[in-house]
């Protein structure tokens, strides 16, 4: 009786310590390659075209992803205030909202936001 209870607390405890560490990947094995779950629908139907054109070899034209997503809206759903107003990803101090999705976004791969380069800011809410 001790010990079961015991175990489920640790066991509680673990999944909150890792969940608190990393956000769990949205990266997927599909029949091709690595892709977004976000984006299943487009991998599973192998369609490459919506973001790559004719030819998938390379990396995408920075305004692929306009095609499906607004950047004002982006903006706006991103919005910060007070201190932090500028470190908006979507509409920041140094680029405003020009920046390619992809400096930020890895489709197939993992990828942390530019920003990190050179601040300590934290965008817990990115999906690496
Ligand atoms: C053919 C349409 C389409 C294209 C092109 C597309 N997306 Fe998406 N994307 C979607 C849909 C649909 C969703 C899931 C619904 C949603 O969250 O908007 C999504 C979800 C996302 C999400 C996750 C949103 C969340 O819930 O956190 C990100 C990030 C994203 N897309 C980035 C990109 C980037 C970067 C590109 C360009 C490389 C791109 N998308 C190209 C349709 C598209
Ligand atoms: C400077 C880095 C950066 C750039 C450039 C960037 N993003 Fe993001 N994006 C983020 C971060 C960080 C988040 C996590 C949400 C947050 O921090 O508020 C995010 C969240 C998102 C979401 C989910 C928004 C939501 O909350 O529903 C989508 C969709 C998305 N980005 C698509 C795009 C697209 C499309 C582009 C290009 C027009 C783009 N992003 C450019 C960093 C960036
Ligand atoms: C939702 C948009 C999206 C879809 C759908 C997509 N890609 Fe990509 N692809 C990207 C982005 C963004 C990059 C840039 C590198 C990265 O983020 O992984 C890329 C890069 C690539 C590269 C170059 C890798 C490199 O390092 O130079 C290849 C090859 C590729 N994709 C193949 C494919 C194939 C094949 C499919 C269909 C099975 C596909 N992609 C579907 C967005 C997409
Ligand atoms: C190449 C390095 C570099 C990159 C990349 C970079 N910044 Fe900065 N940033 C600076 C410098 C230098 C300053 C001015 C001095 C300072 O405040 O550290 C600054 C200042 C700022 C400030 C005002 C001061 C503060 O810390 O609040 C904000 C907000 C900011 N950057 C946001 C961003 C965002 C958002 C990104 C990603 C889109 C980004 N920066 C990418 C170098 C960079």
């Amino acid at each position: 009786m001790k010990k079961t209870l015991l175990f489920g607390v640790l066991v509680f405890s673990i999944g909150a310590v890792s969940s608190a560490v990393v956000a769990e990947s949205t990266l997927k094995e599909f029949d091709q390659m690595t892709g977004r779950s976000y984006h299943e629908k487009l991998h599973s139907n192998n369609n490459c075209k919506a973001c790559h054109g004719a030819q998938a070899d390379g990396y995408p034209e920075d305004d692929t992803c306009h095609k499906c997503h607004n950047p004002d809206k982006l903006a706006q759903k991103t919005a910060r205030s007070g201190e932090e107003v500028h470190q908006n990803p979507h509409d920041n101090l140094h680029y405003g909202k020009d920046v390619p999705c992809t400096e930020c976004h890895g489709e197939h791969m993992a990828k942390e936001p530019l920003c990190a380069d050179c601040h300590t800011f934290k965008y817990p809410n990115h999906k690496r």
